[in-house]
């Protein structure tokens, strides 16, 4: 079973079950994690499933969509390295990936 590495809020880095098919986000709710909001269900419109990709996995993370940085202008915690999660389509490729969670807005 593949797996990614989370960092929450209280800077705890949890490591969860990944499965090709899932989101990122996807993967941290069904873990339980719920400070990550992800309040549009994963539509590309809320925001609230920003993290921060690890700077060595920023390579094979990709890039983030025209909407998708737009979304994240808004944001007041937007980074380099910032992405919202339901945009990461997990596959093998991104097995050890490692993202914190972002400050809520
Ligand atoms: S869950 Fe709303 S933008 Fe990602």
């Amino acid at each position: 079973m593949a797996s990614i590495y989370v960092t929450t809020r209280d800077g705890v880095e949890h490591t969860l079950a990944a499965k090709p098919g899932m989101s990122v986000m996807e993967v941290i709710r069904e873990a339980g994690i719920d400070e990550l909001l992800a309040l549009c269900g994963g539509c590309c419109s809320c925001a609230t499933c920003h993290v921060y990709v690890d700077e060595a996995d920023a390579g094979r993370a990709g890039t983030a969509s025209a909407d998708e940085a737009d979304l994240l202008d808004s944001s007041d915690h937007n980074s380099p390295a910032s992405r919202l999660s339901c945009q990461i389509a997990f596959t093998e490729a991104l097995d050890g990936l490692r993202v914190t969670i972002a400050p809520e807005d």
